[in-house]
């Protein structure tokens, strides 16, 4: 009799049998990650380039939401790699983050490390990059997360990774020095699509090759864009078709339809395209933008693909050239602003919720600045020679610490946490900056007259360099207000956080103003995103809840802005149990000097 009856035991017994059957489904993944130098001819020039597994992209990642991923990095190059899991959340693996002497000694030639990693809670298109200075432009890949269940919209026929890049003719890690050198005329030799330049570049007349994207008339396809570039945002079209955008960063947005995407460094956009149009070829164009002048000029950066219907059955014409998109102007930036204002979270009973209030208010001006050159304190401004230009949040300009040399900083925060958080022994946690909640000296952020070099904007450009940090609570939710000055340039930022989603509350033109932008902040269904684009001339506000231990990365993912210091960490301290602390680091975690 009793042997039928469910004891509590039994009870329990039922739930670890089920919890098993649950965990079963997920898979363990592993990959191996070579990393290499490898000669690549293009535009009539031979570049010797690093890569993943001799490919370009390099390999991409698919998994299901709930699986477990190892990835063996064998760095047979001769430079200094770590690999960054671009929006991975990350939660409690710190470790894993893959940022120099942030959270790891990077991986020395010759030696190998596994990233462990976990994709819990997350669905959609995420990226991997090393995260060494300009490297990252020929190392990098998709990482995409098909949901364990269903996606919250028709499953599409075909999945696309569309990963959009440059190709650069200079070495890559000559650019690198260049840019900390202060010498920041390089610019890319073409834009890439999955790797290929496309028609619109030759070598003595033989054209670059293009992608070719094969489809069927009547059948949906979901196109996960990436944008891996050092450089642009870019838009895309694609002639006689549409987008419906359904997800940002693995984070499933409400359906809207548009027939261009833009898409900064950093983010990511799931998009279905329904192959409706006459069976024919059209064009898949992407163009970089770029802000107008008196900003300097770059020369228009491009490439298309082409999409290619199955021709038969006398439709379409073999020999007729693919239909062209018709562009928007790579100045127009309400492109960017509009399509990043028609997103909003697909609210699912699953989905974060927005905290209705926030217990920590950053207001953050993004802006360029000049520091001597040779540590003098006065010299000439303006472009002058003798100052270099830098980035700075809140007129700080970031720079590691110089203990951190030595220690990666999460390292020193996990044994100093122990230590009870006595730190003080001169490494590089006693060496941080506190980022300042405002800047010391507010003016008109947008004022044009700004811009150009000159007496307008000289008096503001004197900054410094120093390790920008901000400490959190665990468990905070943080208010950041980015606000997007018009000093010396009027870029753009798309500002990424490691380890963490940030709800995008609003964005809006000009200066921030807190008495009329707080009431327009959405906390119904504002979008989730690990980056976000901070306008031209204007602002964007996130919320955070800072519950992952660790030391986070925050930059803008302009490989020029955050190598000359549009960055800061912030570090978010351990909650109060086991389940809410970071873990010890790996057993075979990289040393530094050894
Ligand atoms: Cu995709 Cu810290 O970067
Ligand atoms: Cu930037």
């Amino acid at each position: 009799m009793a042997k039928f009856s469910m004891a509590p035991s039994n009870l329990c017994m039922a739930i670890v049998a089920l919890a098993a059957v649950a965990a079963a489904a997920a898979a363990a993944v592993e990959h191996t990650f070579v990393v290499s130098e490898m000669k690549m001819t293009h535009l009539c020039n031979e570049t010797l380039v690093t890569v993943v597994n001799g490919q370009l992209p390099g390999p991409a990642i698919e998994v299901t939401e709930g699986d477990s991923l190892a990835v063996h990095v064998v760095n047979k190059s001769p430079h200094n790699i770590t690999i960054h899991w671009h929006g991975l959340k990350q939660r409690l693996n710190c470790w894993a983050d893959g940022v120099p002497m942030i959270t790891q000694c990077p991986i020395r030639p010759g030696h190998n490390f596994t990233y462990h990693l976990n994709v819990t809670g997350q669905e959609g298109t995420l990226w991997w990059h090393a995260h060494v200075s300009c490297l990252r432009a020929s190392l990098h890949g998709a990482f995409i997360i098909r949901p364990r269940h269903a996606y919250p919209f028709p499953k599409p026929d075909k999945e696309i990774p569309i990963v959009i890049g440059e190709w650069w003719s200079i070495n890559l890690a000559q650019l690198g020095k260049n840019m900390e050198d202060g010498y920041y005329d390089d610019t890319s030799s073409a834009t890439t699509i999955n790797g290929k330049l496309g028609d619109l570049y030759n070598c003595s007349g033989v054209v670059e090759d293009g992608l070719v994207l094969d489809v069927e008339p009547g059948k949906t396809y979901l196109l996960r864009l990436l944008n891996a570039a050092l450089y642009s945002e870019y838009y895309v079209k694609i002639a006689g078709h549409e987008f419906t955008v359904v997800g940002a960063d693995a984070n499933y947005v409400r359906p809207f339809t548009t027939d261009v995407v833009a898409i900064g460094p950093g983010e990511t956009v799931d998009a279905l395209v329904v192959a409706s149009a006459i069976p024919g070829k059209y064009y898949m164009v992407a163009v970089g933008g770029q802000a107008p002048k008196p900003d300097i000029q770059i020369p228009a950066t491009l490439s298309r693909a082409t999409v290619r219907y199955a021709i038969g059955a006398g439709n379409g014409d073999e020999a007729a050239p693919p239909v062209a998109p018709e562009m928007p102007d790579q100045h127009d930036f309400m492109v960017s602003f509009n399509f990043h204002g028609n997103l909003s979270s697909l609210n699912r009973t699953d989905s974060p919720q927005v905290p209705a209030t926030a217990d920590e208010n950053l207001f953050v001006v993004l802006r360029m600045g000049s520091i001597c050159r040779q540590g003098r304190l006065s010299c000439k401004r303006s472009g002058s020679k003798e100052s270099i230009i830098v980035e700075t949040m809140n007129n700080v300009s970031f720079q590691l610490p110089a203990a951190a040399a030595a220690t990666p900083l999460l390292e020193e925060l996990y044994y100093d946490n122990r230590r009870n958080g006595t730190a003080g022994g001169g490494g590089g946690l006693d060496q941080l900056y506190t980022l300042p909640d405002r800047p010391a000296r507010p003016f008109n952020y947008t004022d044009r007259a700004l811009i150009p070099w000159g007496p307008n904007e000289a008096w503001l450009e004197p900054t410094e360099k120093a390790a920008v940090a901000r400490r959190f609570r665990h468990g905070a939710v943080v208010d950041i207000v980015f606000q997007n000055a018009a000093m010396m340039d009027t870029d753009n930022h798309p500002m990424h956080l490691h380890g963490h989603d940030m709800f995008v509350l609003a964005q809006g033109h000009d200066n921030y103003d807190a008495v009329r932008d707080v009431a327009r902040y959405n906390l119904v269904d504002p979008p989730l995103r690990n980056t976000v684009l901070v306008p031209r001339l204007g602002w964007a506000a996130v919320r955070f809840v800072a519950d992952n231990p660790g030391v986070w990365y925050m930059h803008c993912h302009y490989e020029l802005h955050v190598s000359i210091g549009m960055a800061a960490v912030f570090i978010i301290e351990d909650g109060p149990t086991l389940e809410s602390a970071l873990p010890s680091p790996p057993v075979d975690f990289p040393k530094c000097n050894q």
